[in-house]
């Protein structure tokens, strides 16, 4: 009998990345692989990449290399390298001159076609795929995860948004989104194998369904998954502000398992760099949704995405995204430095950051937000939230951890017989990025 393989699938880079590693765990399962996180005994490595910066890519190079020390001393391990990274325009050849020890290259149009190259590999040779164009039919058959708590589905792919630094219209293609019916079975179908939160995935889900008809958005969506039984609770990511409509807001207000979380990328608070970065909104539209947002949903938390040192950024525009930041204080914030990507716009303008700029503006807007995510969780002491509990704590195995609806991480003590169920815990304990409280039983 042939011997038990196993597979090691590492992902980079966003939840769809991650998402997208999922599902090549479950092809390379069909074929008979166990998936497994040990390096050294693995027969195959899957690496899904990620392109969105420069670092993310030095990272991946990085490993790519540890890989070739690998392979020297197992021969037979194969290595598979997919993604964002692969299917920019004309990286293909590039890497493979760089790394001729991977046997495997994938796109992000080419998931789906993963079993036939792996075959390609075990009949003996090399297999590379990139296609330029996605192939609808076989993109909404994804395979669904097991047995986990918590899953992302996908609801749509791609962007239409062509924001000016960003690479990601250019890897992962058009908008289109995922038909209602298929997104509810997939669910229904987790719920099924014991899930009970999914996190719905889109790189803007607010403009879900623009190309349906008849008319269909992502507020209809929601409403629908917000009956789905059994399931505790929904979220989702990535809402473009430009798009986060008041009917959106409505339905998550009156809904019972949608999450009052809202992650809202605000990238710049100057109103000449949202421009130049095409984002299509203005700091004082931002700030309206905010207050929608904060009107029908005062205790909805807000977290955002921030680029500092984009080209032309002055001190000043710098101060108007730190002003921002203690305006609407959010419960987190990622922060990154800006990264030319070659192909978008924005590496072509002029009034490139230099490196210590853009290193000093980052310092200072972690620390306004690190004080910023202290005061709100130091907000939320004294008060009962309801919790998902996740499992046990990694940092102390005596504790369970689970999340706030808007997804705040909490610590507390209680039976691991309640992992999977909702309690209600009073806050008690709060720092930057944790919370400390004790089961109340109401
Ligand atoms: N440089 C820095 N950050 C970027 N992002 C996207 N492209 C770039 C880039 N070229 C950030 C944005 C986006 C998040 C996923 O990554 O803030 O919201
Ligand atoms: Fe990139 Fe903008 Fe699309 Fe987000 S909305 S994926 S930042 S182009």
């Amino acid at each position: 009998m042939e011997k038990n393989k196993k597979v090691v699938t590492l992902a980079y880079g966003c939840q769809m990345s991650e998402r997208d590693a999922e599902t090549l765990t479950d092809i390379t399962r069909q074929k008979g692989y166990t998936s497994s996180d040990e390096l050294e005994n693995a027969d195959l490595v899957i690496i899904n990449t990620c392109c969105v910066r420069e670092s993310a890519e030095n990272k991946i190079m990085g490993k790519i290399g540890e890989l070739k020390k690998l392979k020297e001393r197992n021969p037979n391990l194969k290595i598979a390298i997919s993604g964002c990274m692969v299917q920019q325009p004309g990286a293909l050849e590039r890497l493979q001159k760089r790394a001729p020890h991977v046997d495997i290259w994938a796109g992000t149009h080419n998931l789906h076609n993963f079993s036939a190259l792996l075959q390609q590999v075990d009949q003996g040779g090399k297999a590379a795929e990139v296609w330029q164009e996605p192939n609808i039919t076989e993109e909404s058959t994804p395979l669904a995860e097991k047995g986990k708590l918590k899953a992302n589905v996908n609801i749509m792919y791609g962007c239409d948004n062509f924001c000016s630094y960003c690479i990601v219209p250019h890897v992962r293609g058009r908008e289109r989104s995922r038909k209602p019916e298929e997104i509810i079975q997939e669910i229904e179908d987790l719920v099924k194998r014991g899930c009970r939160e999914v996190t719905l995935l889109g790189q803007n889900v607010n403009s879900y369904g623009k190309e349906f008809s008849p008319a269909y958005d992502f507020a209809d969506l929601l409403q629908k998954v917000d009956q789905i039984p059994l399931l505790l609770r929904v979220r989702f990511i990535t809402s473009h502000p430009k798009d986060l409509s008041d009917k959106l807001i409505n339905t998550i207000a009156e809904g019972q398992k949608l999450c009052e979380h809202f992650h809202l990328p605000i990238q710049s608070g100057s109103n000449f760099i949202l421009q130049r970065m095409n984002r299509k909104y203005t700091r004082e539209y931002y700030l309206s949704r905010v207050r929608k947002i904060r009107e029908l949903l005062p205790h909805a938390s807000l977290t955002t995405d921030i680029i500092v040192g984009f080209p032309g950024e002055s001190d000043e525009d710098f101060e108007q995204t730190l002003a921002i930041m203690d305006t609407v204080h959010y419960g987190q914030a990622f922060t990154f430095m800006y990264s030319k990507r070659s192909g978008t716009p924005a590496a072509e303008m002029n009034s490139q950051i230099p490196l210590d700029v853009k290193k000093r503006r980052l310092q200072r807007l972690m620390s306004v937000q690190n004080q910023n995510s202290l005061k709100w969780r130091q907000s939320m002491i004294g008060k009962i939230y309801e919790v998902l509990v996740e499992g046990l704590s990694r940092t102390n195995s005596e504790r369970l951890t689970g999340r706030t609806r808007g997804n705040e991480l909490v610590v507390f003590s209680g039976d691991s017989e309640i992992i999977g169920s909702l309690v209600n815990v009073r806050i008690h304990e709060a720092g930057s990025w944790t919370l400390v409280g004790d089961i109340e039983n109401l």
